[in-house]
């Protein structure tokens, strides 16, 4: 059984979709043991605390400096002892000691089709909002393994979303997320649950 400890800042929508894979069956061998937020206010967090999960709010706020802050990211994240990290929607740069100590171990969504509008300042709305000021046609999302670059790491899946004419950013964000993130993050967790995800010289296959 892989245990997953998931981090959220917001809404939780990608949160909930694991849960409702795991509860229907599309997610075997994996359970969601905790839930980390940056952000108190994260709807996430009620989300995970009405299913009886653990969930704990780890802001920068409470800390003197972004070092102390990552310090307890990173112990707590070591606690947990996760087999998996998933960044549902986690708008903090992971610490690189982080990194070294679940090394091909944390995956993320993201909200387009990388290389494409990926990188420093693009998350959140930012990222739809920026494939609508390109005017391109298609977009998506993509899971992938997360390594010391920002969105750098090993490409697991990815889906395609057509872009509409007069689209707002709002509108295309949930188009990415009910056609494509809802979907691709369970099941990556899935194939990753059930041992068919590897790497090799920095890509991922799915066997
Ligand atoms: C999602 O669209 C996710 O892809 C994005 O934040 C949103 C969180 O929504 N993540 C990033 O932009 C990471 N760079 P949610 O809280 O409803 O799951």
């Amino acid at each position: 059984m892989l245990r997953l400890l998931v981090c959220v800042s917001g809404g939780g929508t990608n949160l909930q979709a694991i849960l409702d894979a795991i509860d229907s069956g599309a997610i075997t061998n994996a359970k969601v043991e905790a839930v980390i937020s940056n952000n108190a206010n994260a709807y996430a967090l009620e989300r995970a605390r009405n299913k009886g999960i653990d969930a704990f709010c780890i802001s920068p706020k409470s800390y003197e400096n972004r070092e102390l802050f990552h310090q307890a990211l990173v112990e707590k994240a070591k606690e947990i002892h996760p087999d998996l990290i998933v960044l549902a929607g986690f708008l903090v740069a992971i610490p690189s000691a982080m990194i070294d100590a679940f090394e091909n171990r944390i995956i993320n969504i993201h909200p387009s089709l990388i290389p494409s509008f990926c990188g420093v300042g693009f998350y959140g709305l930012h990222v739809h909002e920026a494939v609508l000021a390109r005017g391109v046609k298609v977009t998506g999302a993509t899971v992938h393994f997360v390594d010391k670059g920002m969105d750098t790491g090993p490409i697991i899946l990815q889906k395609a979303v057509e872009v509409k004419q007069g689209d707002t950013p709002k509108q295309l964000q949930l188009r990415v997320m009910e056609e494509a993130e809802w979907h691709i993050l369970p099941k990556a967790i899935d194939l990753i649950a059930n041992g068919r995800v590897q790497v090799v010289e920095g890509k991922a296959t799915i066997i």
